[in-house]
This record gives C-alpha cells, sequence and structure tokens, in this order.
C-alpha cells in the first residue's frame, strides 16, 4: 500500500471590489539580501545584516550557508552570519534547484576558496535561466570550469583580475555580475566588468562588499571596476526597501482605486514604473512620509516594455498585466527578458481578462472589471499579479498554490488587511 503525503497548500481567499486605504510599509529588497547572504561567503568574520525581509528564499539562503559549514541565524528580520567554519565547497542540487539565486554562492566560495562545486539551477516555469554568462565570467577570472553531473565543478590555482564583456542576448545579467564582482573582490590585480548589471540590487551588493573592505566602483552603470584586495573583514549592513514589493503595492492601489501611503520606498528606484503609470493617468506622489498613490479617474492604456534597468522591470509585468486588463482600449506588453513569463495570461482570463499572447507580446483589450473565479499560482510575480487582479474582481477570487507568493513578499495578505482588503488565508 503507498501512502501518499499531501503537502498542505495555502490559497489565498480574496472578497474583491473594496478601494484600499491607509498607510503600509515596504519590507528589505530579496533580490539585494540573497546575493549579499551568499557574499558572506568571502570573510572569516562575523556579519549582521538588517532590514531582512522574513521570506522562504531567505530561509533557503540559510539553510544553503548551513550546509557549508556556516553559521546563520535570521531573528527578527537580522541576519548573524559566520563563514569562519566552512569547510564543504559544495551546494548541493536538492537546495540550488529550489532555488535559483542560490547559485550565487558560486562566486564567493571560489573568491575565498579558490574551488566550488555548485548544481545547474536548472530552468523555471519564466523560461531557460542559462548560467552561460556566469561562468563565462568566471573563467575570465582564471578558474577552470567542468560540468560533471548536472554540477559545476570550479578550480583555481589563482584568480587573476582581467576586463571583460558580460552582456548577452537578452541584456545585462543582475545575478552574473553580482557573481563575478565576488569572484573578483580578492582575485589579483583589477577586474573590469563591461555591460554589467545596473540594478539598485547589485549596487546594495557592491556597497555592502566595499564596507566588507572591497574596492569596487562604478556600481549602477554598465561599467564596474574592481581592484582584489588580499582579505576580507566583516562588516554591518542594512538591506534597501525592496522596489518590486512598493511596485506591487502601488499597483493595488490603483486597481482598487483607493488612497494608500507606501513608507519607506525609494521613488528613485521605480522611474519607469512611475513614468509609465503616470502616462496611465494614476499618480504616485513623493512625500516626506511616503509615496502616496490616489486614483479616481479613469485610466488610459499604456504599451509596456520589459527590459534591464533602469527600464521597465519584467518583475513587474504581470502586476501591471493585471491593470491594464480593466483598463479600457487596447495595450500591448512586450517581454523582452524572459519571453515566455506569461503564465499568468491564462488565469487572468479565466477572470473574465481578454489577453492575446502572440510569441513575446501579450495584446491585452481592456474590459471593465475583472469577475473573481478559483486561479493557479504558477510563479512568484504571476501570484502578485493574481493577487492584484482579486482585490479589484467582483465576487470571490481563490489564489491557490501562494506558495510561490511566499518566496518574494513578506505577509502581503496582511498587509493588505490592513488597507481595508478582504483577503485571508485558508488551508486547501
Ligand atoms: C534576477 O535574476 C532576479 N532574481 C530576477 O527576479 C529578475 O527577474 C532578473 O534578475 C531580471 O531582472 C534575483 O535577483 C534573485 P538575469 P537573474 O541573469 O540574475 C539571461 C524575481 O521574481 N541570462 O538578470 O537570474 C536570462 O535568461 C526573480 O524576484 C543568460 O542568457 O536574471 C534572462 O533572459 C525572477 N545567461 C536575462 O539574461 C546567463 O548566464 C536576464 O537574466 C544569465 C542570464
Amino acid at each position: 500500500m503507498t501512502i501518499i503525503f499531501m503537502i498542505p497548500l495555502d490559497k489565498l481567499v480574496i472578497e474583491g471590489g473594496v478601494p484600499l486605504k491607509g498607510t503600509v510599509m515596504v519590507s528589505g529588497a530579496k533580490n539585494s539580501v540573497l546575493p549579499i547572504m551568499a557574499a558572506c561567503l568571502l570573510t572569516e568574520s562575523a556579519c549582521k545584516i538588517s532590514n531582512v525581509p522574513d521570506l522562504k528564499d531567505v530561509i533557503t539562503m540559510v539553510k544553503i550557508l548551513r550546509s557549508l559549514g556556516a553559521h546563520a541565524e535570521l531573528e527578527d528580520g537580522v541576519l548573524s552570519i559566520n563563514a569562519k567554519n566552512v569547510r564543504n565547497h559544495t551546494a548541493d542540487y536538492k537546495l540550488v534547484s529550489t532555488m535559483r539565486a542560490s547559485f550565487c554562492v558560486l562566486g564567493p566560495l571560489l573568491g575565498r576558496f579558490k574551488k566550488a562545486k555548485v548544481s545547474l539551477p536548472g530552468g523555471c516555469v519564466i523560461g531557460a535561466r542559462p548560467v552561460d554568462l556566469h561562468l563565462k565570467g568566471i573563467k575570465n577570472l582564471g578558474v577552470d570550469i567542468d560540468i560533471q553531473a548536472g554540477y559545476v565543478v570550479a578550480t583555481s590555482r589563482r584568480l587573476r583580475g582581467k576586463s571583460m564583456f558580460l552582456g548577452g542576448d537578452y541584456g545585462s545579467s543582475v545575478l552574473a555580475t553580482g557573481n563575478v564582482m565576488m569572484a573578483a573582490v580578492l582575485a589579483e590585480g583589477k577586474t573590469i566588468i563591461e555591460s554589467a548589471a545596473c540594478e539598485p540590487e547589485v549596487v546594495d551588493l557592491a556597497d555592502f562588499l566595499n564596507k566588507m573592505g572591497a574596492k569596487i566602483k562604478g556600481q549602477g552603470t554598465p561599467c564596474i571596476e574592481i581592484e582584489g584586495v588580499k582579505h576580507l573583514r566583516g562588516a554591518e549592513y542594512s538591506i534597501i526597501p525592496d522596489r518590486i514589493e512598493a511596485g506591487t503595492l502601488i499597483l493595488a492601489s490603483a486597481i482598487t482605486r483607493g488612497d494608500v501611503l507606501i513608507k519607506g520606498a525609494l521613488k528613485s528606484h521605480l522611474g519607469a514604473l512611475i513614468d509609465k503609470l503616470a502616462q496611465m493617468g494614476v499618480k504616485v506622489k513623493d512625500t516626506e512620509a511616503g509615496l502616496k498613490v490616489k486614483t479616481e479617474n479613469k485610466l488610459k492604456p499604456v504599451n509596456i516594455t520589459t527590459l534591464p534597468y533602469p527600464c521597465f522591470p519584467t518583475d513587474m509585468q504581470a502586476q501591471i498585466m493585471s491593470l491594464l486588463s480593466v483598463t479600457q482600449g487596447v495595450s500591448v506588453i512586450t517581454e523582452k527578458i524572459y519571453p515566455d513569463r506569461f503564465m499568468h495570461v491564462a488565469e487572468l482570463n479565466r477572470m473574465g481578462a481578454n489577453i492575446m499572447r502572440e510569441g513575446p507580446h501579450a495584446i491585452i483589450e481592456g474590459k471593465k472589471f475583472f469577475s473573481g473565479a478559483p486561479v493557479m499560482a504558477s510563479d512568484l510575480r504571476a501570484s502578485a499579479g493574481l493577487v492584484l487582479a482579486g482585490l479589484a474582481a467582483k465576487g470571490r477570487t481563490d489564489v491557490r498554490r501562494i506558495y510561490h507568493l511566499d518566496r518574494g513578499y513578506e505577509k502581503l495578505e496582511v498587509k493588505l488587511k490592513l488597507l481595508g482588503a478582504r483577503i485571508w488565508r485558508e488551508r486547501e
């Protein structure tokens, strides 16, 4: 007799139609804290990271650091990490396959130990997720790379700085830039990365490494220079706010025609989104207290193309698609980073949207409203898009498999409930 253990799956239930009102606080950035946690491997001294969001992906990275022999503890938003006793240089498939970002332990393991064995992350629903740019950049630093049974086996007698071009067919790579930076900080000589990613999370990582004693400049521009040093010390650091969570909360206010104050967000990280929303008729005001988002009037359709920072972020594509689905007129979204990142289209159409997929384009004919329905989350940002649709829908929406959402949003339903949303978590 076989006993099948069903992992309990949670869903979010939403009774839509409530204009959100009130104040909400943005958490620390997931895509900043993950590589910064990996960077703590570069020193045998203690590091303390604050403003850390309580997310499943952070817990996964804690487990990976512990599996390598490091001490890692998250308590009340503060991470204490000490990699003094790291003896194991293998990041195993079980953990890496659950979270692609764990591939960024490759750079720091090489930087400090000159060897690493890291499982290839594999693909996910949003795309193939290759790592060729990571490997190209690491090889440029004098590392021998071998692929054995799904693992990257990397060794080096000594890491030497080098100038390199790191752009790919889809533009710059966030985590490849991070991996190469973390391998280069202890290399001999200077490394120059052309076509480096400019995302704020890359800047945060470089600023943290500099606090550890690294010599990095140009972060935030397409050309980053790293002067290798002999040793890195421990550091204390506070993570930047999560611009994607902030963008998601801005859209939650807009799609419900609400009046919300978003504290802790940095308007300078949200230029492309705020510019597009202004074209639609959504005003995002930068006040002393935070970003004020008040939307009353009829909105206008716009076209969106996702591109590397500072252009429109692919991680906001599903969320803005929900808003455009109930904005009368025709809008077109072109996904240039992950051309298959459209798992949310079929689910939004189940809620009454009229979206047609044509290759990397989604053609949206805006309707008057969504109708609540049971829908299935497929990935982190698609889940957020479905929650936004549910907030605006007539009737009840059940967003199933929200373990996807829990990877990257800290208690989103609690924050939305505090803004007046009728939303709660239920066991499937
Ligand atoms: C980071 O992933 C983010 N994740 C992603 O956020 C985000 O969508 C992505 O950057 C783009 O902004 C983290 O920071 C943990 P990339 P990353 O390398 O670094 C291609 C979320 O929802 N590419 O910048 O893995 C790649 O296929 C997640 O929080 C190569 O071709 O993405 C894509 O088309 C989802 N070869 C483009 O580059 C490579 O070696 C950008 O990918 C690497 C990437």
